[in-house]
C-alpha cells in the first residue's frame, strides 16, 4: 500500500518512522478519518494516548479559553493551572510532588536524574540502576540507556553507566544485581511496547522489599500502563506497591502534549533542589489545563468502572479468538491494554485491518496491542472483533 500524500512529505521529513499509508484528518469519539473520508474504528489512541477519545468537547473549550488567555510563562512564574494540575495529580496517585515535563521521555529523565540526586544527598556512593529486559522507557540517551531492547542502544552507544537489566517477573534476577551502588530500580508495572506483560505480585512485592531494606528507589513507569488503562487509576495501586517515583504522560494531556514525574515525601525533600532541573516548557498553562481538565473528566464521566466494564467483555472475545484461531497463541494484558501473540509477524494482519477501517498496532514479540479509547463501548469491540478477523482470514 502507498500514499502519494505520505510519500511526498518524506522528501522533507527524515525517515525515522515507518508510516502507515493514511493521511489522518480528524477524530470524532473513537474513530479517525483520513482525508478522503474513509473511517478507522481506532484501537490504539495515538499510542495509549487519547483515553477520553476525540473531539472531546468539554476538553476543547477549556483548551480554547486558555490558548486566548496565556499559553506560555515559563517557570519563573506561577500559573494557578500548574498548581491545580500536580493537586489533581497527587490526588489521584497519592504521590506527594509533580514535576511537569513534555514528554514521558523526560519524566524518565527527570526520575533517574532525582534518584541520582537522593543518591548523592545521602553520599551513598550509589549510582547504579536495574531496568528490566524487554522495558520502554523513551529515546534519550538516559532513557534508551534503561529501555531492555539492545537494538534500540547499540547505535547510540556508549550509553549511561551502571546500568543492569534483569528479567522481567523474575526476582532472583534483580537480586542477583543489587549491589551497594545501586540507587533505583526502574520498571513499568505491565510493559507495554515490549509486549503486553503484567507485572506479578510477587515481583512487585519483592522488589518493594528490596528497596525498603537498602534505602534504593523504586520508579514505576506509568506513561503507557497508568491513567485508569489497566482497570485502576495507576497500575501499581492494583498492588498495594507504591513506588518512590512515578512517572507519567500519554494519557495524562488527551494529546496535548504533557509529562510529569511524581515522588513521594521523603524523596522531595531528600533530592531536587532549585537549579537541579528545570524545563522552559514544561508545565506550561494550555499543558497543564489539559491535564487539570483531562482528570476532572475522568471522575465525573467513571472512567476507571468504565474500563473495568468494558474490559471484561474485550477479555472475552479476545479469549474467544484465541480458542477459534491457530495462529493466535495467546492473550495477555490487563484492563483496555491487552495483546494477542501470533505464530508469525502481525504486520500484514495489521495492514488487512487498516484496509478494513480498524487501526491496531503491534508490540514485541509478534503481537497485536490493544490500547483503544478509554470510552469504547461493547458495540466498538464488537465491530473491532468483525474487522479482526476478516484481516485475520486474508
Ligand atoms: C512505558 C513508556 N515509557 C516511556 C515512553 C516514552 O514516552 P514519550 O514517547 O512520550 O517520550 C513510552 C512511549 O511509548 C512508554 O510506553
Amino acid at each position: 500500500m502507498v500514499n502519494e500524500k505520505v510519500q511526498a512529505a518524506e522528501e522533507n521529513l527524515l525517515h525515522i518512522y515507518n508510516r502507515f499509508p493514511v493521511t489522518l484528518d480528524y477524530g470524532e469519539g473513537v474513530y479517525l478519518y483520513d482525508t478522503d473520508g474513509k473511517q478507522y474504528l481506532d484501537f490504539a489512541a495515538g499510542i495509549a494516548v487519547m483515553g477520553l477519545g476525540y473531539h472531546n468537547e468539554e476538553l476543547e473549550e477549556a483548551l480554547k479559553e486558555q490558548i486566548t488567555k496565556l499559553c506560555h510563562t515559563s517557570n519563573l512564574y506561577y500559573h494557578e493551572n500548574c498548581g491545580e494540575a500536580a493537586a489533581a495529580l497527587t490526588k489521584a496517585s497519592g504521590m506527594d510532588k509533580v514535576f511537569f515535563t513534555n514528554s514521558g521521555t523526560e519524566a524518565i529523565e527527570g526520575a533517574l536524574k532525582t534518584a541520582r540526586k537522593y543518591a548523592y544527598l545521602k553520599q551513598s556512593g550509589r549510582y547504579e540502576f536495574i531496568a528490566m529486559e524487554n522495558s520502554f522507557h523513551g529515546r534519550s540517551i538516559g532513557a534508551v540507556s534503561v529501555t531492555g531492547t539492545k537494538a534500540y542502544r547499540e547505535p547510540f552507544e556508549p550509553m549511561l553507566t551502571g546500568v543492569h537489566f534483569a528479567e522481567y517477573n523474575n526476582l532472583d534476577s534483580v537480586k542477583a544485581l543489587v549491589n551497594d551502588k545501586t540507587c533505583a530500580i526502574i520498571l513499568e508495572p505491565l510493559q507495554g511496547e515490549g509486549g503486553i506483560h503484567p507485572a506479578a505480585q510477587e515481583f512487585m512485592e519483592g522488589i518493594r522489599k528490596i528497596c525498603d531494606e537498602q534505602d534504593i528507589l523504586m520508579i514505576c513507569d506509568e506513561i503507557q500502563c497508568g491513567m485508569g488503562r489497566t482497570g485502576s487509576m495507576f497500575a501499581w495501586q492494583e498492588y498495594g506497591v507504591k513506588p518512590d517515583i512515578m512517572t507519567m504522560a500519554k494519557a495524562i494531556g488527551n494529546g496535548i502534549p504533557v509529562g510529569a514525574f511524581a515522588v513521594t515525601e521523603n524523596v522531595a525533600l531528600n533530592s531536587m533542589k532549585p537549579g537541579d532541573h528545570g524545563s522552559t516548557y514544561g508545565g506550561n498553562p494550555l499543558a497543564c489545563m489539559a491535564v487539570k481538565k483531562v482528570l476532572k473528566l475522568y471522575e465525573k464521566n467513571h472512567i476507571v468502572d468504565h474500563v473495568i466494564e468494558t474490559a471484561a467483555y474485550l477479555t472475552e472475545q479476545l479469549d474467544r479468538l484465541v480458542e477459534k484461531y491457530e495462529c493466535i497463541k495467546e492473550r495477555r494484558g490487563k484492563g483496555l491494554i491487552q495483546g494477542i501473540v501470533l505464530t508469525e509477524s502481525p504486520t500484514g494482519v495489521v495492514n488487512r485491518a487498516l484496509e478494513e477501517g480498524l487501526i491496531i498496532i503491534t508490540a514485541k514479540g509478534n503481537t497485536i496491542r490493544f490500547v483503544p479509547p478509554l470510552i469504547i463501548e461493547k458495540e466498538h469491540i464488537d465491530e473491532m472483533i468483525r474487522k479482526l478477523e476478516k484481516a485475520l482470514s486474508e
